[in-house]
């Protein structure tokens, strides 16, 4: 007779629902996979419908989370509630109780993961979360475990649907900002509160774990330099047009000299680069490993059924390691070290990389030659310039494109040039990569 592996969700909604079918649609094609009959025997949320279909079979159902907790029968807890506050203290309680965790809640993970893994190692359970980046894109797998030959050098992911879904139609049908974001609010795409989606935050709790995994060290959440899409204009994304690039909202993370960068910011980067060409709400993350090379995942990085493959996932790779009788095969960021920072941030002046700068000027003569004079103090080197507009025109976008040069290099260069009597308005800075 097939082994069996009892589980239990918290959380019935997208996520959580997307699990709930999937587990029980593909319970068979588990079995023949796994050997193991990995059956869903209780689901808690805060609002049960006794009537609800997709529920029929389920022993349990129950508004008390803690009811699955501390049942002896369930090996592995389900975390799809998301927030902070009850998802910790079901996770904590969980672990507590001996039972192993999957969950894809990466705002908890990147601002409390050091203690919820720590707690997990001692323990002895397992932390699974391959639904927390990227959906169902099997990312967290691929760094921990397919990828353990090579040293990690870079990551470039497109890690926000929603912020990349905005960027796309703002390209594709030149809308403003605002325009694409109540449309897509409308259709669904983006929530009522879009503060963490269109600010970065949530890409940089992505990034907080991939950079974690990758580099083997924790991330501390608050060091990543975070920059959201809020700003970007349709002049920007016209000027990116015409120098063949596109403007993407990036995680980028780097190893270099013992050091790490880890930032998130909209970055122009050339058409002929295969994350340009990542439109609407899919998502993709670049490896850079110094064995393999470059290596692209892409996929859909949200919705119920996608992010239930990687749910479910975790779920039968920890059944597996149940039925074995095997404790830790992976560790939780996949080296075999404490869950410390092993290594210093970069902090965002010094890094480095080419910049696209838009001065707003009055077409007066000496305009460029003293913004360029400027650029040339702080010593930054300006590699073309494109100027728009009429002559004698209130307000002429002129653009420079800069070799590379530290944050701090441009920041100084901008505070001078915005005092500018002929400035007209803020100069906007977008980071470049990948530009020859
Ligand atoms: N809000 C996220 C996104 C999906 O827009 O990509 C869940 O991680």
């Amino acid at each position: 007779m097939a082994k069996q592996v009892n589980v239990g969700v918290i959380g019935c909604g997208i996520v959580g629902r997307g699990t709930i079918e999937t587990l029980l649609k593909n319970k068979e094609t588990i079995l023949q996979k796994s050997g193991i009959s990995v059956n869903l025997v209780g689901i808690a949320d805060i609002r049960i419908d006794n009537n609800d279909e997709l529920l029929n079979g389920v022993a349990i159902k129950t508004t008390d989370a803690m009811e699955l907790i501390n049942n002896p029968e369930i090996d592995i807890i389900v975390e799809l509630i998301g927030g902070y506050t009850h998802a910790k203290t079901f996770i904590l309680a969980a672990i507590e109780q001996g039972k192993h965790v999957v969950t894809a809640n990466k705002a908890l993970l990147a601002t409390h993961g050091k203690e919820i893994f720590n707690k997990a190692i001692e323990k002895g359970v397992q932390v699974a979360f391959e639904a927390s980046v990227g959906g169902g894109i099997p990312i967290i797998k691929v760094l921990k475990e397919d990828l353990a030959a090579n040293n990690i050098e870079e990551i470039d992911g497109i890690i926000n649907g929603t912020a990349n879904y905005i960027l796309t139609r703002m390209i594709q049908e030149g809308k403003d900002y605002k325009d694409v974001l109540a449309d897509a609010q409308k259709l669904g795409y983006a929530e009522a509160d879009p503060t963490f989606d269109v600010q970065g935050i949530d890409s940089a709790h992505k990034l907080t774990l991939l950079s974690s995994i990758a580099f083997g060290t924790w991330v501390e959440f608050d060091k990543v330099y975070t920059e959201g899409i809020t700003n970007i204009s349709t002049v920007d994304i016209d000027f990116a047009k015409e120098l063949d690039c596109t403007i993407k909202l990036l995680a980028i993370a780097k190893k270099r000299n013992g050091s790490i960068e880890v930032r998130v910011h909209p970055t122009m980067i050339p058409n002929r680069f295969q994350l340009a060409a990542v439109n609407d709400v899919f998502n993709a993350v670049q490896v850079k490993g110094d064995v393999v090379g470059t290596t692209l995942h892409y996929g859909r990085g949200a919705g119920g059924t996608p992010t239930s493959s990687a749910v479910v996932a975790d779920i039968v790779n920890i059944a597996r390691d149940i039925v074995s009788g095997c404790k830790e095969r992976v560790p939780a960021l996949g080296f075999a070290q404490a869950i410390e920072s092993h290594y210093p941030i970069v902090n965002i002046d010094d890094t480095v990389s080419s910049f696209y700068m838009r001065f707003n000027v009055e077409d007066n003569p000496g305009v460029l030659s003293t913004i360029a004079g400027i650029m040339s103090l702080n010593n930054v080197s300006i590699s073309s310039a494109i100027q728009r507009g009429k002559e004698g025109q209130d307000g002429l976008p002129l653009v420079f494109l800069t070799h590379n040069a530290t944050g701090k290099q441009i920041r100084n260069a901008v505070d001078e040039i915005d005092k500018l009597p002929f400035i007209k308005d803020k100069t906007v800075v977008i980071r470049v990569e990948g530009l020859r």
